[in-house]
């Protein structure tokens, strides 16, 4: 299984084994990060699952649609690295892939 790393809003960076397919907020929410909120569950219409991913996995990432980056305009905390955690689906290209959950809007 492909791993994910994910740092928490402490800057505490842990590393989890995610099933393929899974989009990467669901693998974080599954494995009890529960400030990633996710509120609408996965349907890009809430901007809870806001990460910032590294740099160097930017250009393996899906890109980004309208919606999403609607979304992610209403953010306060928006860099050129944010993408909202559910419009990725983690699959083991992406092993290693490391995130930081947004600070909370
Ligand atoms: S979970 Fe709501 S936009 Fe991602």
């Amino acid at each position: 299984m492909p791993t994910l790393n994910v740092v928490n809003r402490e800057g505490v960076e842990s590393s989890i084994e995610a099933q393929d397919g899974l989009t990467v907020m669901e693998a974080i929410r599954d494995n009890g990060f529960d400030e990633l909120l996710a509120l609408c569950g996965g349907c890009c219409s809430c901007a809870t699952c806001h990460v910032h991913v590294d740099p160097e996995f930017m250009g393996k990432l899906p890109p980004i649609s309208e919606d999403e980056d609607d979304l992610l305009e209403s953010s306060d905390h928006r860099t050129e690295n944010s993408r909202l955690s559910c419009q990725i689906e983690f699959t083991s290209d992406l092993d290693g892939l490391k995130v930081t959950i947004a600070p909370e809007d």
